[in-house]
């Protein structure tokens, strides 16, 4: 099942839970979550307050992606906000095995996400412990950016490791998620897509979050 994991870093954050509403009306299928702190990447967004306050307006699994230089000191609130799943970045975790662990530890679904930079190969050890990986498909700090498609042959490769290692890890992409590109991202393997842009906008999200999944499970 291909999902749609709408970022709603693209929503109109004055009517945030209509935004979600309108989403998931067009089948969006996730609320996906961008967290940026300032330091890993160029902007700030939004914490765990924001998190427990959309927990109870949907009953759709909220994807915590943690662009944020220590994630494990703020794991637990983001457990206790109501996150279903939290990624976080290889490229700031030390310890990616033990920040895996603690995101196990608090009941919620642990991830990783690789940057347009890092190589598939930096996460072979840890692809038995995660719900997915994230591939960043631009580099993180804002939406609306255009699409890589560097990241086309890291999703197949992913796709490669699961089926050769047995495996049952979703593989999630992130970044110009868009009409035009969704086609080569399903083809490659992926099948959660982040796409914010392309579904938030004033009187089509819906509808655009509908076109996009028919595009995507076409
Ligand atoms: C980028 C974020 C993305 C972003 C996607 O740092 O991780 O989730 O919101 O936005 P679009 O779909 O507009 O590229
Ligand atoms: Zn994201």
């Amino acid at each position: 099942m291909i999902e749609l994991a709408f970022s709603i870093l693209a929503a109109n954050f004055a009517h945030l839970a209509d935004e979600i509403r309108a989403a998931e009306r067009g089948g969006g299928t996730i609320v996906h979550v961008d967290v940026m702190d300032g330091h890993f990447v160029p902007n700030i967004t939004f914490g765990p307050p924001v998190v427990k306050a959309i927990r109870p307006i949907t009953k759709l699994p909220l994807d915590c992606h943690l662009m944020i230089e220590n994630p494990d000191a703020f794991i637990p609130d983001f457990a206790e906000a109501g996150a279903d799943m939290i990624s976080v970045h290889q490229e700031v975790c030390r310890h990616l095995h033990r920040t895996l662990q603690l995101i196990q530890q608090h009941k919620v679904q642990p991830a990783v996400v690789i940057n347009p930079a890092t190589p598939v190969e930096t996460l072979i050890e840890v692809l038995p412990m995660v719900h997915h990986v994230l591939v960043m498909s631009v580099n993180p700090g804002f939406g609306g950016q255009q699409f890589l498609p560097l990241a086309l042959d890291k999703i197949a490769y992913l796709a490669e490791l699961r089926e050769a290692m047995g495996l049952n890890f979703r593989i999630e992409v992130d970044g110009g998620v868009a009409h035009d590109t969704v086609a080569r991202v399903v083809e490659a393997g992926a099948d959660m897509l982040v796409a914010g842009s392309a579904v938030f906008s004033p009187g089509k999200t819906t509808q655009n979050a509908r076109e996009l999944l028919k595009l995507a499970r076409a």
